[in-house]
């Protein structure tokens, strides 16, 4: 083995309730490394680094940070040896300012023991200084998106001097612009000598920012290579077997438009985001809303679905004004939103409770799900969206990411709207479930639904949609019907408007 290597974990095995998650997984990176960490959902990314950063004790196995194996019981110990690890699931509190966050439960202190405040700004301004990036301190979380978010959270694991980083899925949720920053930010921490290990299901992310990466396949290392000796389609092929050829393609439907919309968006606008958007949707139609992050789309959904009260505009379906969302799902409209995880489940329940609970509290009486039925349903779409999961019983939290996405997603789909509405449907799921999502949906519109889609991945909006409006600054600037966009580069200039 060379003696260069920033960390390594031999023989790693990890079990829960008997059940063996890593199997001697192993994984390696040097000092000044980006190495992509890849697999499918559940495959054991996050356990693996969970361990390195003592949320979770290993069962055997040896790690070596600078070729000295270490013993890591605890997050502390974790930090000590400089390892610190961007979750998931974000760790900030959205009501402390940036600088509370980054100083959270280490403050500097004053001689007399009191919260030194201006300390503890003076070091974040530091910190966001050499980060390159431009946020106030003092700004409560709250008021900055999520792409700051993640930026902070960087900030944060650099002000604990970290040397090894750990960024689980860090661009899911952030747009192209923000992605860039990220790569930015990734490349300078690189320079410094600082390891990065990258986990994404994005592959042209990963051969872009990646020295080498690591496929994880049922808690086992099955490749470890540079990305430079690596196709992107050898890599999908070690990760998802038989599966991999099932990447997602565009086939026309045979699709004839009805007379008579389902959906009427007229006027509508809100606050300074959505300004004057007017459009239509029918029956089992799938329409894409593409657009740069902040353009308008979630906002969009957010008013159909009575979430955001419009400033303007009227929403109308089936000839009935929608104003609340009781009267959006009384007439039968359902919304996937993009941060699920918060919105779209009750992480302490079952699998099987999480998919058969309506969401709105006042569906409960209405929607009795016998309980035989509702495992069948559960059932067929772990095997649909092959979830991985012990069985139908096991807690909703004790999934990986990217099983739980589904899992919410399965809910609604269950369920069977009129109009559908999936704001980044496919978000922190793998390849193979993608392509599944994708033939669900497409599924789901030729039995009548309408469908309006989210997507910041174009490829996937290319796939899925009939029509395709594009959003720009909250107003709808071009409509193009899918047989007219030919590629990915077309659709990419129409959103950026040249
Ligand atoms: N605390 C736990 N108790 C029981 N099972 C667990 C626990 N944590 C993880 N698992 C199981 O271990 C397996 C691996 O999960 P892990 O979160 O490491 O996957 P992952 O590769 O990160 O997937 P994803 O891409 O979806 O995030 C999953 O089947 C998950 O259900
Ligand atoms: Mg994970």
């Amino acid at each position: 083995m060379s003696a260069n290597y920033a960390l390594q974990m031999m023989d790693i095995e990890k079990s829960f309730n008997g059940i063996p998650v890593l199997k001697k997984a192993h994984f390696s990176i040097g000092r000044g490394e980006v190495h992509a960490l890849c697999g499918g959902n559940g495959a054991g990314k996050s356990t693996l680094m969970k361990i390195l950063t003592g949320v979770y004790t290993k069962d055997a196995g040896i790690i070596q940070i600078d070729n000295q194996t270490i013993d890591i019981n605890n997050d502390q110990n974790a930090r000590k040896h400089g390892i610190a690890m961007i979750f998931q699931e974000f760790s900030l509190i959205p009501t402390l300012t940036v600088a509370q966050n980054i100083f959270l439960a280490r403050e500097p202190r004053k001689a007399n023991g009191l919260i030194d405040d201006k300390e503890c700004v003076r070091a974040t301004v530091e910190i966001l200084k050499k980060l390159n990036v431009d946020i106030d301190p003092n700004a409560t979380v709250d008021s900055l998106g999520v792409g700051y978010w993640q930026m902070i959270e960087i900030a944060k694991a650099l002000s604990k001097d970290a040397k090894i980083l750990i960024m689980d899925e860090p661009t899911a949720s952030l747009s192209e612009s923000e992605t860039e920053s990220l790569f930015k930010l990734v490349n300078q921490l690189k320079a410094e000598g600082i390891s990065i290990v990258y986990i994404s299901h994005r592959m042209a992310e990963i051969f872009e920012i990646c020295d080498r990466l690591t496929v994880l396949k049922d808690g086992k290392t099955i490749l470890t290579d540079a990305c430079r000796n690596l196709t992107m389609e050898q890599v999908i092929e070690s990760m998802m077997g038989e599966e991999a050829g099932k990447s997602f393609k565009w086939v026309e439907r045979n699709y004839i438009r009805s007379e008579v919309p389902v959906l009427k968006v007229t006027h509508l606008a809100y606050e300074a985001r959505v300004k004057d958007v007017s459009f239509q949707i029918y029956p089992g139609e799938i329409v894409g809303l593409a657009g740069l992050m902040g353009s308008g789309r979630t906002e969009i959904m957010k008013c159909i679905f009575g979430i955001e009260r419009p400033t303007s505009g009227e929403i109308v379906m089936n000839g009935k004004a929608i104003k609340t969302t009781a009267d959006a799902v009384s007439h039968g409209i359902a919304l996937v939103p993009e941060d699920r995880r918060k919105q779209g489940l009750v992480l302490d329940h079952t699998v099987r409770e999480n998919m058969m609970l309506p969401s709105l509290k006042f569906l409960t009486r209405r929607l009795f799900v016998k309980d035989k039925q509702g495992t069948v349903i559960t059932q067929t779409y772990i095997e649909k969206l092959n979830i991985k999961t012990d069985n139908v019983s096991k807690i909703v939290k004790l999934l990986s990411g990217g099983n739980q996405q589904k899992i919410v997603l399965a809910k609604w789909l269950a369920r069977n709207p009129k109009v559908l509405l999936l704001d980044e449907p496919t978000i922190g799921v793998d390849i193979a479930a993608k392509s599944e999502i994708v033939d669900i949906i497409r599924a789901m519109a030729g039995e009548g639904m309408a469908i309006l889609v989210i997507s910041s991945e174009l490829e996937e909006l290319l796939a899925v949609s009939d029509r395709i409006l594009v959003l720009y600054n909250g107003v709808i600037t071009k409509e193009l019907d899918r047989r007219e966009v030919g590629s990915e580069e077309v659709l990419h200039h129409a959103i950026q408007g040249f």
